[in-house]
């Protein structure tokens, strides 16, 4: 008995040692702002791939919506780089890759719920754009630890405090400089670091895995300082560096764990400038997987049993193959190749026996993933985006909303011959989480809603190219999709009665109000006052 309590211990002991270790992140940013750059010089400081130029920027460039061959390079590539592992001084780093186009915002905020943090990229020169703006409220809603890194700084840029305002003002949180930059553009000089105190002076040849040259400067009022980047901008350093002890507080860890207050660093991603310091800093302060929620109970990562869910489900390259792969976060318990696992929707045990881990640039088979690893599972068609995986429980992981869609068409079969390949093709993309389907209360004619217009033009091509249907799309003209509900049945039913045009249901029968514009939207908030009107599916 003494044997099995000791042998338990140890189990768990190990479980905690791997738990600790591991960081899983993603980087966001609004397109341009350099978090391929970024990404790519973070593998490269942690020796998982070791030349530049080997993460290829997986964003569609603008003009190019109609090229799928464009669309079909970019599904290859979000699926080679969709988690990067490596080691970094004895932390284990899953890097999450969020695709480059904004059309693919909702793949990036499924991405989101399966991180434990976010680093934020921010283009120095244009300061906060529209997507981070967005991202930012998906990990506002999470209480995701975040981080940001000002890049280009190379290049002329704002004000940093106007930045750092900026900063705090549009994402709403609270900013602390843990960097600070000397001057930017031709006369950009270095940045020195609050939280090592020490200086790194910048050149601008672009190095790759080198660090920058650092000096030590405990103590800034040093004079030598002033040899190393002139008087002038060791003066305006050090009035800086005493402003921003007189405005911002001490650096408080538990106010970034909580996801109100967001270290800032400055640097340039393509010069490997700051980069070091970002990833010296993030491995100390970045938190190791957090507790789950679950409609239930918070899933503890330490609890000893598996679990975990599918956040992010992807097609096979090969039109010939309908294999897809899907990837499950693990949330608690240590994942065992071979061993049967609850598929909670369906009741099933089922087992892998080849689960995918990607580790450097290799994809390969793994026996074991920990809490925070991200395994590759092959796919049938069976997995769909939130499913969650058990030793027996019957837990269900929230957390994992559609967001409203935002642009809309109706799908109109093209090639009456294939009725049933398209009806297949429609449910699987949905499963995917490519677009939400929406059926019509008033004609019960089906309505796809997507986030962006690149969507209908890859539905259209994946299902001729997939599964041999053809479609046709149809305007509709809708303003945005809420799901609704009410304590107050006798106000539900008049809502749905006289709204009866606009509404719709969704795939799992939940009643959906189709604005038709803003003002209708707000003119129905008013006038059905018990009616909550939501914005994303989970509520
Ligand atoms: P994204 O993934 O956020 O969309 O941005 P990405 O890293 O692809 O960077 C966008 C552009 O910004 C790239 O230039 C990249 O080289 C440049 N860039 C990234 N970091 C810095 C920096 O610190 N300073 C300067 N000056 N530029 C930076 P591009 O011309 O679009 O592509 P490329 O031909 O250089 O690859």
């Amino acid at each position: 008995m003494r044997i099995f309590a000791a042998v338990k211990k140890i189990k768990i002991m190990a479980l905690i040692d791997e738990i600790t270790k591991r960081r899983t992140f993603a980087v966001i940013a609004h397109p341009d702002a350099g978090k391929t750059t970024l990404t790519e010089k973070l593998l490269l400081f942690g020796g998982a791939i070791h030349v530049a130029g080997a993460v290829k920027s997986n964003k569609i460039k603008k003009g190019a919506t109609s090229d799928f061959m464009e669309i079909e390079r970019q599904r290859g590539i979000s699926v080679a780089t969709s988690v990067m592992g490596f080691n970094y001084k004895d932390v284990k780093i899953n890097i999450l890759d969020t695709p480059g186009h904004e059309d693919f915002a909702e793949d990036t905020y499924r991405t989101l719920t399966a991180v434990d943090s976010v680093i934020i990229v921010i283009d120095g020169a244009k300061g906060v754009e529209a997507q981070t703006r967005k991202l930012m409220n998906v990990c506002r809603m999470r209480s995701t630890p975040v981080m940001v890194f000002i890049n280009k700084l190379d290049r002329p840029c704002k004000d940093p405090f106007d930045l750092l305002d900026e900063v705090e003002r549009e994402l709403q949180i609270r900013v602390r400089p843990l960097a600070f930059p000397i001057s930017s553009g031709d006369t950009f000089k270095g940045v020195y670091n609050i939280y090592e105190k020490n200086l790194s002076l910048f050149t601008s040849d672009e190095r790759q895995t080198a660090d920058a040259e650092t000096v030590d400067f405990s103590d800034i009022s040093n004079p030598e300082l002033d040899d190393y980047i002139t008087p002038k901008f060791a003066t305006q350093l050090r009035d800086n560096l005493d402003l921003v002890d007189a405005v911002y507080d001490d650096f408080d860890r538990e106010a970034y764990l909580a996801g109100k207050l967001a270290p800032v660093f400055f640097g340039s991603a393509v010069n490997n400038f700051g980069v070091r310091e970002l990833l010296e800093c993030f491995i100390r302060i970045a938190p190791s997987p957090r507790p789950s929620t679950t409609e239930t109970r918070a899933v503890q990562p330490d609890e000893q049993k598996m679990t975990g869910f599918v956040f992010k489900i992807h097609a096979n390259m090969d039109p010939n193959h309908r294999d897809r792969i899907a990837f499950m976060k693990i949330c608690s318990g240590t994942f065992e190749r071979n061993k049967n696992y609850l598929h909670v929707r369906s009741g099933k045990q089922l087992k892998f026996s080849s689960p995918t881990a990607f580790m450097a640039e290799k994809k390969s088979v793994i026996d074991f993933a920990y809490p925070g690893d991200i395994v590759g599972l092959h796919d049938t068609g069976t997995f769909k985006i939130g499913d969650t995986f058990t030793e027996g429980e019957k837990l269900k992981f929230t957390g994992i909303p559609s967001f409203s869609p935002e642009l809309f068409r109706y799908i109109e079969n093209a090639d009456p011959m294939k009725f049933k390949q398209l009806a297949k093709g429609v449910d699987q993309l949905m499963d995917e989480g490519v677009a939400q389907l929406f059926t019509s209360s008033l004609n019960g004619r089906k309505i796809i809603g997507t986030v962006g217009q690149l969507q209908f033009e890859v539905i259209q091509y994946r299902l001729e190219h997939e599964y041999g249907a053809k479609c046709r799309w149809e305007p509709i003209s809708i303003h945005k999709a809420c799901w609704i509900e009410s304590d107050n049945a006798e106000q539900l039913a008049d809502f749905k009665r006289r709204k009866h045009s606009n509404m719709a249901v969704d795939k799992h029968g939940r009643d959906v109000f189709l604005a038709d514009t803003s003002y209708a939207l707000a003119l129905a908030q008013e006038n059905f006052k018990d009616i909550r009107f939501y914005f994303t599916s989970e509520f």
